[in-house]
Protein backbone atom coordinates (compact mmCIF):
# COMPACT_ATOMS: atom_id res chain seq x y z
CA UNK A 1 0.00 0.00 0.00
CA UNK A 2 2.78 2.68 0.60
CA UNK A 3 4.93 1.30 -2.54
CA UNK A 4 4.57 4.96 -3.87
CA UNK A 5 6.78 6.28 -0.95
CA UNK A 6 9.51 3.60 -1.01
CA UNK A 7 12.52 5.53 -1.82
CA UNK A 8 10.87 9.04 -1.89
CA UNK A 9 13.53 10.68 0.62
CA UNK A 10 16.49 9.63 -1.63
CA UNK A 11 19.45 7.51 -1.31
CA UNK A 12 22.67 8.03 -0.51
CA UNK A 13 25.47 8.66 -2.86
CA UNK A 14 27.32 5.15 -2.77
CA UNK A 15 28.50 2.31 0.30
CA UNK A 16 30.94 5.04 2.03
CA UNK A 17 28.16 7.47 2.11
CA UNK A 18 26.57 5.17 4.12
CA UNK A 19 29.14 4.12 5.99
CA UNK A 20 30.32 7.29 7.43
CA UNK A 21 26.26 8.40 7.91
CA UNK A 22 25.54 5.71 10.03
CA UNK A 23 28.99 6.27 11.69
CA UNK A 24 28.08 9.82 12.73
CA UNK A 25 24.73 8.92 13.97
CA UNK A 26 26.57 5.95 15.99
CA UNK A 27 29.24 7.98 17.20
CA UNK A 28 28.19 10.72 19.21
CA UNK A 29 27.86 11.85 22.88
CA UNK A 30 27.53 8.03 23.61
CA UNK A 31 30.89 7.20 23.10
CA UNK A 32 32.83 10.36 24.15
CA UNK A 33 30.65 11.89 27.14
CA UNK A 34 28.54 8.72 28.13
CA UNK A 35 30.95 5.91 28.15
CA UNK A 36 33.89 7.09 30.02
CA UNK A 37 31.45 8.00 33.28
CA UNK A 38 29.03 5.10 33.26
CA UNK A 39 32.35 2.85 32.88
CA UNK A 40 33.59 5.04 35.49
CA UNK A 41 30.33 4.36 37.61
CA UNK A 42 30.38 0.99 37.07
CA UNK A 43 33.77 -0.08 37.97
CA UNK A 44 35.82 0.18 35.29
CA UNK A 45 37.20 -3.28 33.56
CA UNK A 46 34.43 -5.94 34.09
CA UNK A 47 31.85 -3.18 32.95
CA UNK A 48 33.67 -2.77 29.55
CA UNK A 49 33.98 -6.34 29.01
CA UNK A 50 30.90 -6.97 29.52
CA UNK A 51 29.93 -3.77 27.02
CA UNK A 52 31.83 -5.62 24.28
CA UNK A 53 30.32 -9.08 24.73
CA UNK A 54 26.65 -6.74 24.25
CA UNK A 55 27.63 -5.31 21.13
CA UNK A 56 29.31 -8.30 19.64
CA UNK A 57 26.71 -10.90 20.96
CA UNK A 58 23.51 -8.17 20.46
CA UNK A 59 24.42 -5.00 18.56
CA UNK A 60 26.46 -6.24 15.63
CA UNK A 61 23.17 -8.89 15.10
CA UNK A 62 20.67 -6.55 15.53
CA UNK A 63 22.43 -3.99 13.61
CA UNK A 64 22.61 -5.68 10.81
CA UNK A 65 18.88 -6.67 11.01
CA UNK A 66 17.84 -3.67 11.28
CA UNK A 67 19.78 -1.88 8.40
CA UNK A 68 18.10 -4.60 6.73
CA UNK A 69 14.81 -4.09 7.44
CA UNK A 70 15.06 -0.40 6.38
CA UNK A 71 17.23 -1.17 3.47
CA UNK A 72 14.25 -3.72 1.74
CA UNK A 73 10.99 -1.67 3.28
CA UNK A 74 12.54 1.86 2.10
CA UNK A 75 10.57 4.03 3.69
CA UNK A 76 10.23 5.39 7.81
CA UNK A 77 10.37 2.71 10.20
CA UNK A 78 6.84 3.06 10.98
CA UNK A 79 5.71 2.31 7.53
CA UNK A 80 8.54 -0.08 6.69
CA UNK A 81 7.65 -2.13 9.64
CA UNK A 82 3.69 -1.56 8.63
CA UNK A 83 4.89 -3.28 5.45
CA UNK A 84 7.44 -5.93 6.43
CA UNK A 85 4.50 -7.38 8.85
CA UNK A 86 1.99 -7.41 6.24
CA UNK A 87 4.20 -9.12 3.47
CA UNK A 88 5.80 -11.55 5.89
CA UNK A 89 2.33 -12.30 7.67
CA UNK A 90 3.80 -11.79 10.47
CA UNK A 91 1.72 -10.61 13.87
CA UNK A 92 0.92 -6.67 13.50
CA UNK A 93 2.12 -6.62 16.81
CA UNK A 94 5.56 -6.04 15.48
CA UNK A 95 4.61 -2.56 14.03
CA UNK A 96 5.26 -1.61 17.41
CA UNK A 97 8.82 -1.80 16.36
CA UNK A 98 8.11 0.93 14.42
CA UNK A 99 6.23 3.20 17.00
CA UNK A 100 8.07 2.52 20.00
CA UNK A 101 10.99 3.77 18.14
CA UNK A 102 9.41 7.09 17.22
CA UNK A 103 8.94 7.57 20.77
CA UNK A 104 11.90 6.23 22.62
CA UNK A 105 13.25 9.06 19.99
CA UNK A 106 11.56 11.99 21.08
CA UNK A 107 12.63 10.72 24.77
CA UNK A 108 16.41 10.92 23.86
CA UNK A 109 16.52 14.14 21.54
CA UNK A 110 15.44 15.69 24.36
CA UNK A 111 18.07 15.35 26.65
CA UNK A 112 20.57 14.40 23.99
CA UNK A 113 20.20 18.22 22.98
CA UNK A 114 20.53 19.73 26.75
CA UNK A 115 23.74 17.56 26.56
CA UNK A 116 25.14 18.94 23.35
CA UNK A 117 24.13 22.14 24.50
CA UNK A 118 26.73 21.69 27.24
CA UNK A 119 29.68 21.22 24.26
CA UNK A 120 28.76 24.54 22.76
CA UNK A 121 29.52 26.01 25.73
CA UNK A 122 32.90 24.55 26.05
CA UNK A 123 32.94 25.56 22.71
CA UNK A 124 33.36 29.41 24.07
CA UNK A 125 34.95 28.77 27.26
CA UNK A 126 38.10 27.17 25.68
CA UNK A 127 38.33 30.00 22.95
CA UNK A 128 38.06 32.69 25.67
CA UNK A 129 40.90 31.03 27.40
CA UNK A 130 39.97 30.97 31.33
CA UNK A 131 40.81 26.84 30.59
CA UNK A 132 44.65 28.11 30.39
CA UNK A 133 46.87 26.38 33.17
CA UNK A 134 43.70 25.15 34.44
CA UNK A 135 43.38 22.34 37.38
CA UNK A 136 40.97 19.81 38.33
CA UNK A 137 39.45 22.11 40.46
CA UNK A 138 38.97 24.94 38.22
CA UNK A 139 37.75 22.73 35.84
CA UNK A 140 34.67 21.36 38.41
CA UNK A 141 34.12 24.93 39.28
CA UNK A 142 33.75 26.13 35.82
CA UNK A 143 31.47 22.90 35.07
CA UNK A 144 29.90 23.20 37.87
CA UNK A 145 29.13 27.09 37.59
CA UNK A 146 27.31 26.06 34.00
CA UNK A 147 24.84 23.62 35.62
CA UNK A 148 24.06 25.97 38.23
CA UNK A 149 22.52 28.85 35.64
CA UNK A 150 19.09 27.19 33.68
CA UNK A 151 18.88 30.01 31.95
CA UNK A 152 22.37 29.42 30.19
CA UNK A 153 21.58 25.99 29.69
CA UNK A 154 17.88 26.83 28.29
CA UNK A 155 19.45 28.52 25.69
CA UNK A 156 22.21 26.52 24.77
CA UNK A 157 19.34 23.47 24.51
CA UNK A 158 17.58 25.65 22.06
CA UNK A 159 20.42 26.92 19.87
CA UNK A 160 21.19 22.84 19.73
CA UNK A 161 18.24 21.86 18.68
CA UNK A 162 18.06 25.01 15.77
CA UNK A 163 21.24 23.68 14.38
CA UNK A 164 19.67 20.13 14.76
CA UNK A 165 16.22 21.28 12.96
CA UNK A 166 18.18 23.22 10.30
CA UNK A 167 19.84 19.99 8.91
CA UNK A 168 17.21 17.88 9.06
CA UNK A 169 14.79 20.26 7.41
CA UNK A 170 17.21 20.01 4.24
CA UNK A 171 17.14 16.20 3.90
CA UNK A 172 19.01 13.72 3.33
CA UNK A 173 21.43 14.74 0.57
CA UNK A 174 22.19 17.99 1.73
CA UNK A 175 21.44 17.74 4.98
CA UNK A 176 23.14 14.53 6.17
CA UNK A 177 25.48 13.87 4.06
CA UNK A 178 27.59 17.09 3.61
CA UNK A 179 27.48 17.43 7.52
CA UNK A 180 30.01 14.09 8.50
CA UNK A 181 31.89 13.76 5.30
CA UNK A 182 34.38 16.38 6.66
CA UNK A 183 33.85 16.01 10.26
CA UNK A 184 34.32 12.48 10.88
CA UNK A 185 37.72 12.38 9.89
CA UNK A 186 39.14 15.51 11.84
CA UNK A 187 37.59 13.95 15.32
CA UNK A 188 39.38 10.56 14.57
CA UNK A 189 42.52 13.31 14.26
CA UNK A 190 41.85 14.84 17.45
CA UNK A 191 41.12 11.98 19.23
CA UNK A 192 44.72 10.37 18.35
CA UNK A 193 46.35 13.44 19.39
CA UNK A 194 44.58 13.68 22.74
CA UNK A 195 45.73 9.63 22.92
CA UNK A 196 49.38 10.92 22.45
CA UNK A 197 48.67 13.32 25.15
CA UNK A 198 47.75 10.59 27.42
CA UNK A 199 50.48 8.19 26.86
CA UNK A 200 52.32 11.08 28.39
CA UNK A 201 50.53 11.34 31.67
CA UNK A 202 51.45 9.61 35.11
CA UNK A 203 48.04 8.46 35.26
CA UNK A 204 47.81 6.36 31.58
CA UNK A 205 48.87 3.01 33.54
CA UNK A 206 47.06 3.64 36.04
CA UNK A 207 43.88 4.40 33.46
CA UNK A 208 44.67 1.15 31.13
CA UNK A 209 44.29 -1.15 34.65
CA UNK A 210 41.30 0.37 35.57
CA UNK A 211 39.83 -0.24 31.66
CA UNK A 212 41.37 -3.48 31.52
CA UNK A 213 41.55 -5.28 34.53
CA UNK A 214 38.50 -7.60 35.45
CA UNK A 215 37.55 -7.15 38.92
CA UNK A 216 34.15 -8.57 38.69
CA UNK A 217 32.56 -8.41 42.69
CA UNK A 218 32.25 -4.72 41.13
CA UNK A 219 29.89 -5.33 38.65
CA UNK A 220 25.98 -5.14 39.92
CA UNK A 221 22.92 -6.66 38.43
CA UNK A 222 22.33 -2.84 37.09
CA UNK A 223 25.50 -2.75 36.04
CA UNK A 224 25.11 -5.38 33.10
CA UNK A 225 21.78 -4.14 32.33
CA UNK A 226 23.61 -0.35 31.85
CA UNK A 227 26.36 -1.85 29.80
CA UNK A 228 23.54 -3.88 27.83
CA UNK A 229 21.69 -0.81 27.58
CA UNK A 230 24.53 1.55 26.28
CA UNK A 231 25.59 -1.23 22.99
CA UNK A 232 22.33 -0.39 21.57
CA UNK A 233 22.44 3.51 22.51
CA UNK A 234 26.01 3.81 20.92
CA UNK A 235 25.07 2.26 17.94
CA UNK A 236 22.27 4.41 17.74
CA UNK A 237 19.95 0.63 17.50
CA UNK A 238 16.22 -0.37 18.84
CA UNK A 239 14.47 2.76 17.77
CA UNK A 240 14.34 3.20 13.86
CA UNK A 241 17.97 5.68 13.58
CA UNK A 242 19.74 2.63 11.48
CA UNK A 243 16.60 1.89 10.35
CA UNK A 244 16.32 5.03 8.73
CA UNK A 245 19.39 5.67 7.53
CA UNK A 246 19.42 1.82 6.05
CA UNK A 247 16.66 2.95 3.71
CA UNK A 248 18.79 5.64 1.95
CA UNK A 249 21.38 2.74 1.10
CA UNK A 250 22.29 1.66 -2.20
CA UNK A 251 20.74 -2.29 -2.68
CA UNK A 252 24.44 -4.03 -3.75
CA UNK A 253 26.36 -2.15 -0.77
CA UNK A 254 27.37 -5.46 1.37
CA UNK A 255 25.53 -5.68 4.49
CA UNK A 256 27.68 -7.51 6.91
CA UNK A 257 30.67 -5.81 6.15
CA UNK A 258 29.29 -1.92 6.35
CA UNK A 259 27.65 -2.88 10.22
CA UNK A 260 31.18 -4.49 11.03
CA UNK A 261 32.93 -1.16 10.22
CA UNK A 262 30.50 0.78 11.78
CA UNK A 263 30.43 -1.29 14.88
CA UNK A 264 34.42 -1.29 14.73
CA UNK A 265 34.87 2.61 14.60
CA UNK A 266 31.95 3.27 17.36
CA UNK A 267 33.94 0.95 19.72
CA UNK A 268 37.16 2.73 18.50
CA UNK A 269 36.15 6.22 19.62
CA UNK A 270 34.64 5.04 22.57
CA UNK A 271 37.93 3.19 23.99
CA UNK A 272 40.21 5.81 23.09
CA UNK A 273 37.94 8.15 24.65
CA UNK A 274 38.07 6.29 27.60
CA UNK A 275 41.66 6.28 28.01
CA UNK A 276 42.29 10.04 27.64
CA UNK A 277 39.53 11.08 30.20
CA UNK A 278 40.57 8.17 32.81
CA UNK A 279 44.47 9.27 32.19
CA UNK A 280 43.47 12.87 33.30
CA UNK A 281 41.08 11.14 36.36
CA UNK A 282 44.14 9.19 37.62
CA UNK A 283 46.85 12.02 36.81
CA UNK A 284 45.00 14.45 39.17
CA UNK A 285 43.63 12.56 41.98
CA UNK A 286 39.65 12.58 40.58
CA UNK A 287 37.26 10.31 41.14
CA UNK A 288 36.12 7.99 38.35
CA UNK A 289 32.48 8.63 39.50
CA UNK A 290 31.87 11.55 39.09
CA UNK A 291 28.82 11.04 36.85
CA UNK A 292 27.58 13.05 33.90
CA UNK A 293 30.11 16.18 33.88
CA UNK A 294 33.26 13.52 33.75
CA UNK A 295 34.34 14.81 30.60
CA UNK A 296 34.05 18.02 31.00
CA UNK A 297 36.15 18.29 34.31
CA UNK A 298 38.98 16.23 32.95
CA UNK A 299 39.45 17.43 29.22
CA UNK A 300 39.64 20.87 29.48
CA UNK A 301 42.85 20.02 32.21
CA UNK A 302 44.58 17.88 29.56
CA UNK A 303 44.36 20.68 26.98
CA UNK A 304 45.44 23.30 29.47
CA UNK A 305 48.72 21.06 29.85
CA UNK A 306 48.83 21.13 25.64
CA UNK A 307 50.88 23.87 23.82
CA UNK A 308 48.53 25.57 21.81
CA UNK A 309 45.41 23.80 24.50
CA UNK A 310 43.23 26.71 24.30
CA UNK A 311 43.38 26.42 19.92
CA UNK A 312 43.17 22.69 20.67
CA UNK A 313 40.38 22.37 22.84
CA UNK A 314 37.95 24.63 20.49
CA UNK A 315 38.71 22.62 17.77
CA UNK A 316 38.10 19.71 19.96
CA UNK A 317 34.79 20.83 21.42
CA UNK A 318 33.35 22.07 17.89
CA UNK A 319 34.36 18.39 16.99
CA UNK A 320 31.99 16.98 20.09
CA UNK A 321 29.21 19.21 19.53
CA UNK A 322 29.39 18.25 15.26
CA UNK A 323 29.43 14.98 16.38
CA UNK A 324 26.42 15.24 18.97
CA UNK A 325 24.35 16.99 15.68
CA UNK A 326 25.19 14.21 13.47
CA UNK A 327 24.03 11.68 15.81
CA UNK A 328 21.29 14.18 16.74
CA UNK A 329 19.86 14.33 13.10
CA UNK A 330 19.43 10.38 13.33
CA UNK A 331 17.41 10.27 16.41
CA UNK A 332 14.82 12.37 14.67
CA UNK A 333 14.89 11.30 11.54
CA UNK A 334 12.24 8.57 12.18
CA UNK A 335 9.80 10.68 13.11
CA UNK A 336 10.55 13.21 10.05
CA UNK A 337 10.50 10.79 7.31
CA UNK A 338 7.34 9.30 8.84
CA UNK A 339 5.43 12.39 8.68
CA UNK A 340 6.75 13.45 5.39
CA UNK A 341 5.19 10.50 4.09
CA UNK A 342 2.01 11.47 5.68
CA UNK A 343 2.04 14.16 3.46
CA UNK A 344 3.25 17.29 5.92
CA UNK A 345 6.65 18.75 4.59
CA UNK A 346 9.98 18.29 5.71
CA UNK A 347 10.06 22.04 7.63
CA UNK A 348 6.65 21.04 9.14
CA UNK A 349 7.57 17.92 10.09
CA UNK A 350 10.72 18.81 11.50
CA UNK A 351 9.23 21.99 13.41
CA UNK A 352 6.75 19.40 15.29
CA UNK A 353 9.61 16.93 16.24
CA UNK A 354 12.31 19.12 17.18
CA UNK A 355 9.25 21.26 19.45
CA UNK A 356 8.30 18.95 21.03
CA UNK A 357 12.06 17.39 21.83
CA UNK A 358 12.92 20.66 22.88
CA UNK A 359 9.53 21.27 25.29
CA UNK A 360 10.35 17.93 27.22
CA UNK A 361 14.30 18.96 27.35
CA UNK A 362 13.10 21.75 29.54
CA UNK A 363 12.73 18.88 32.70
CA UNK A 364 16.55 17.67 32.05
CA UNK A 365 17.96 21.27 31.87
CA UNK A 366 16.05 21.81 35.23
CA UNK A 367 16.94 18.31 36.92
CA UNK A 368 20.71 20.07 36.34
CA UNK A 369 19.85 22.68 38.99
CA UNK A 370 15.95 23.68 40.30
CA UNK A 371 14.75 20.02 40.17
CA UNK A 372 17.82 18.23 41.40
CA UNK A 373 15.94 17.33 44.44
CA UNK A 374 13.36 16.07 42.71
CA UNK A 375 13.64 11.91 41.88
CA UNK A 376 11.71 9.52 41.27
CA UNK A 377 13.26 5.69 42.27
CA UNK A 378 16.20 7.83 43.29
CA UNK A 379 16.57 9.31 39.58
CA UNK A 380 15.94 12.57 38.27
CA UNK A 381 14.34 13.95 35.31
CA UNK A 382 16.96 13.28 33.01
CA UNK A 383 17.77 9.84 35.34
CA UNK A 384 14.51 8.66 34.61
CA UNK A 385 14.50 9.24 31.20
CA UNK A 386 18.07 8.03 30.37
CA UNK A 387 17.07 4.50 32.37
CA UNK A 388 13.56 4.44 30.15
CA UNK A 389 15.52 4.91 26.78
CA UNK A 390 18.60 3.00 26.95
CA UNK A 391 17.78 0.62 29.67
CA UNK A 392 13.79 -0.24 28.85
CA UNK A 393 12.87 0.95 25.16
CA UNK A 394 16.24 0.27 23.46
CA UNK A 395 16.70 -3.10 24.67
CA UNK A 396 12.93 -4.05 24.02
CA UNK A 397 12.81 -2.38 20.66
CA UNK A 398 16.23 -4.52 19.56
CA UNK A 399 14.85 -8.26 20.89
CA UNK A 400 11.72 -7.69 18.93
CA UNK A 401 13.79 -6.65 16.01
CA UNK A 402 16.04 -9.66 16.59
CA UNK A 403 12.54 -12.13 17.04
CA UNK A 404 11.39 -10.27 14.07
CA UNK A 405 13.92 -11.06 11.39
CA UNK A 406 15.22 -14.40 12.89
CA UNK A 407 11.31 -16.06 13.50
CA UNK A 408 9.51 -14.37 11.25
CA UNK A 409 11.55 -13.31 7.92
CA UNK A 410 11.45 -15.89 5.01
CA UNK A 411 15.06 -17.14 4.65
CA UNK A 412 14.37 -16.44 1.36
CA UNK A 413 13.67 -12.49 1.99
CA UNK A 414 16.65 -12.65 4.44
CA UNK A 415 18.90 -14.21 1.95
CA UNK A 416 17.77 -12.15 -0.88
CA UNK A 417 18.36 -8.65 0.48
CA UNK A 418 21.40 -9.17 2.87
CA UNK A 419 23.51 -11.21 -0.02
CA UNK A 420 25.89 -12.97 2.40
CA UNK A 421 27.90 -15.09 0.65
CA UNK A 422 29.21 -17.29 3.13
CA UNK A 423 27.31 -19.42 4.23
CA UNK A 424 28.76 -20.09 7.55
CA UNK A 425 28.37 -16.58 8.31
CA UNK A 426 24.98 -16.43 7.39
CA UNK A 427 24.45 -19.18 9.21
CA UNK A 428 25.81 -17.54 12.45
CA UNK A 429 24.02 -14.47 11.86
CA UNK A 430 21.12 -16.18 12.13
CA UNK A 431 22.04 -17.98 14.70
CA UNK A 432 22.66 -15.29 17.02
CA UNK A 433 19.21 -13.20 15.85
CA UNK A 434 17.22 -16.27 16.59
CA UNK A 435 18.52 -17.61 19.96
CA UNK A 436 21.54 -15.63 21.36
CA UNK A 437 20.19 -12.20 21.16
CA UNK A 438 17.23 -12.35 22.19
CA UNK A 439 17.80 -14.55 24.98
CA UNK A 440 20.75 -12.50 26.25
CA UNK A 441 18.32 -9.10 26.47
CA UNK A 442 16.19 -11.50 27.76
CA UNK A 443 17.64 -12.94 30.88
CA UNK A 444 19.36 -9.45 31.18
CA UNK A 445 16.15 -7.88 31.26
CA UNK A 446 14.89 -10.29 34.12
CA UNK A 447 17.58 -10.16 36.36
CA UNK A 448 18.25 -6.32 36.22
CA UNK A 449 14.96 -4.82 36.42
CA UNK A 450 12.79 -7.59 38.82
CA UNK A 451 13.74 -6.56 42.48
N1 LIG B 1 24.59 6.54 19.05
C1 LIG B 1 24.51 7.90 19.49
C2 LIG B 1 25.67 8.19 20.42
O1 LIG B 1 26.42 7.31 20.78
C3 LIG B 1 23.21 8.23 20.16
C4 LIG B 1 21.99 7.73 19.44
C5 LIG B 1 21.08 6.92 20.10
C6 LIG B 1 21.77 8.07 18.10
C7 LIG B 1 19.97 6.42 19.44
C8 LIG B 1 20.65 7.57 17.44
C9 LIG B 1 19.76 6.76 18.13
O2 LIG B 1 25.87 9.27 20.83
NA1 LIG C 1 27.99 5.77 19.82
Amino acid sequence: MNSDKTGMHGVWSNRWTFILAATGSAVGLGNIWKFPYITGENGGGAFVLVYLVCILAAGIPVMMAEVLLGRKGRMSPINTMRQMTDEQNAPRFFRSIGWMGAVSGFFILSFYSVIAGWTLAYVVKMASGIFDGADAELAGNEFGGMLGSPGLLLLLHTLFMILTGIVISRGVHKGLENGVRLMMPLLFMMLILLFGYALTTPGFGAAIAFLFTLDFSKLSTTSVVVALGHSFFTLSLGMGAIMAYGAYMPKQASLGRTVLAVGFLDTLVALVAGVVVFSVVFSNGLEPGAGPGLMFQTLPVAFAALPAGDLIGTVFFVLVAVAAWSSAISIAEPAVAWSVEKGISRFKGTLVVCGLSWLLGLGTVLSFNEWSEVTLFGKTFFGTLDFLTSNILLPLGGILIAVFVGWFMSREAIGTEARIQSPVLFGLWMFMLRYVSPVAVGLIFINGLLP
